[in-house]
């Protein structure tokens, strides 16, 4: 696999001033992620798989945003929100989908790390704790005292199904008020 990073950044080089984000690991894990849901055969998800693709991308960008107002690394949040649901994409079942998501992310990134970390960048042993344990927990979201970056993406994925106009309700909902109000947004502005 090659990431596409770099093709990008080529075509749209000038000499204009400019800003760049170090986003390579997320890029190439995106990468992965897209040409897993590319092959995967497994008929009867219980969710669409367009839905995980939308899910995936626009998660990655609000966890970026929130990150930012919570003091997070952005990037490393923006491979949490992506890579939240990688049970959901493997297995096509939704149930107990952020426990079973675990392994399945450690392994994703340590996979990531040894065949790309050293072109893009390893993802540190306390990175990857910390995704790993925000995937796990971000299915249980009644529960308001988990870690702060563990909030972080169960903030994240009430806001991102708020905005994408799937019904909002309870847990998600209040989930969503917070997230807007880190944002300096009000709901009721919608
Ligand atoms: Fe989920």
């Amino acid at each position: 696999m090659r990431c596409i990073f770099y093709i990008l950044m080529d075509s749209e080089s000038s000499e204009s001033e400019k800003i760049v984000l170090p986003m390579k690991r997320l890029d190439c894990i995106l990468d992965i992620l897209f040409l897993k849901i590319k092959g995967s055969t497994i008929k009867n998800r219980d969710q669409p798989i367009e839905w995980s693709i939308k899910h995936m991308y626009s998660s990655s960008q609000l966890a970026k945003l929130l990150a930012k107002r919570r003091g997070f690394d952005i990037e490393i949040a923006g491979i949490a929100g992506a890579i939240h649901d990688l049970a959901i994409i493997e297995t096509g079942k939704f149930e107990n989908h952020g426990p079973l998501g675990g392994p399945l992310v450690r392994n994703l990134l340590l996979e990531y790390n040894s065949r790309y970390g050293k072109e893009f960048g390893k993802i540190s042993r306390e990175e990857i704790d910390l995704v790993v344990n925000a995937t796990i927990n971000h299915t249980n979201k009644k529960q308001f005292d988990d870690s702060a970056f563990d909030e972080l993406i169960k903030d994240v994925d009430s806001l991102d199904r708020f905005l994408h106009g799937l019904d909002t309700f309870d847990y998600y909902l209040k989930r969503t008020k917070k997230a807007l109000d880190d944002l300096n947004l009000d709901i009721d502005s919608f």
